[in-house]
């Protein structure tokens, strides 16, 4: 069976004080949490500090970026290495926000990705379609090609260890939420695909989690759908309240 795994994206919200307070607050609410994974995924400036405040909790750390190369000439960037060194396991990568206004491609997931891996981070792979697409119909092919160029060339191994987040971009801070049957059906079909690309083992390893417009009132019924893993929470996620609020619909899962 897969633990729970729920993560909270920031964005580009909380200063390091708010962020701070936040994990201490966030701390005593899932301290008994043992089956479900809590992820918080501040800004680079706050990593860190939220690391830190994190040690010895239930709190685990993400990021919500990272650059491919090692170090270098890239003014503005991040490797996974000083990612990894300020304390985070996790990475979200592929967010709709980095393609939709930053340019990303599954070529730069793919790359981004990989570098994950090599500094020791756990990918959460941001995978979904556009309103459009779906209404087209495209929805399937779209998540495919998704799927296909951004894991291209990794191992059956670390797939399994991947976090795949399929987040609708329609139900992004939108407050319109996939019905838990469109999460399913989403959801299964990402599973077959990964079990038909790099086998079942990887397949009933691989976490998929759900993220658009979660908030504790509809989390239970999109996180008990079949193949549905955990969420990426937006919004909800940055009262500790309403987070701890969501990790706790997760549990009795395991
Ligand atoms: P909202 O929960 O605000 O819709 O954001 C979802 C998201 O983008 C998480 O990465």
């Amino acid at each position: 069976m897969r633990k729970p795994f729920i993560a909270g994206n920031w964005k580009m919200y909380k200063t390091v004080a708010d962020a701070v307070s936040y994990v201490d607050q966030l701390t005593g609410l899932v301290a008994d949490v043992t089956d479900v994974d809590v992820i918080a995924a501040p800004t680079f400036t706050a990593l860190y500090a939220v690391a830190q405040a994190a040690r010895g909790t239930r709190i685990q750390v993400s990021a919500q970026d990272l650059y491919w190369e090692r170090e270098g000439a890239f003014t503005g960037e991040i490797s996974g290495a000083m990612v990894r060194e300020a304390g985070a396991a996790f990475v979200i990568i592929g967010h709709s926000e980095r393609r939709t206004l930053f340019g990303e491609t599954d070529v730069h997931v793919n790359r981004k990705a990989a570098a994950a891996f090599t500094a020791g981070l756990t990918p959460i792979v941001c995978i979904g379609e556009t309103l459009a697409q779906r209404e087209a119909g495209d929805t399937f092919e779209v998540l495919d090609g998704q799927i296909r160029t951004g894991l291209d060339g990794f191992t059956g191994d670390q797939v399994g260890q991947l976090v795949i987040a399929y987040e609708p971009v329609w139900a992004i801070g939108t407050g319109r939420n996939a019905t838990p049957g469109q999460a399913a059906e989403a959801h299964g079909h990402i599973r077959t695909r990964v079990r038909q690309w790099f086998g079942g083992e990887p397949a009933e390893r691989c976490r998929v989690i759900y993220g658009g417009s979660v908030k504790p009132d509809n989390a239970r019924e999109l996180i008990t759908q079949p193949d549905v893993d955990g969420a990426l929470v937006g919004g909800a996620s940055l009262d500790p309240k309403a987070f701890a609020e969501i990790v706790a619909r997760s549990r009795g899962r395991v």
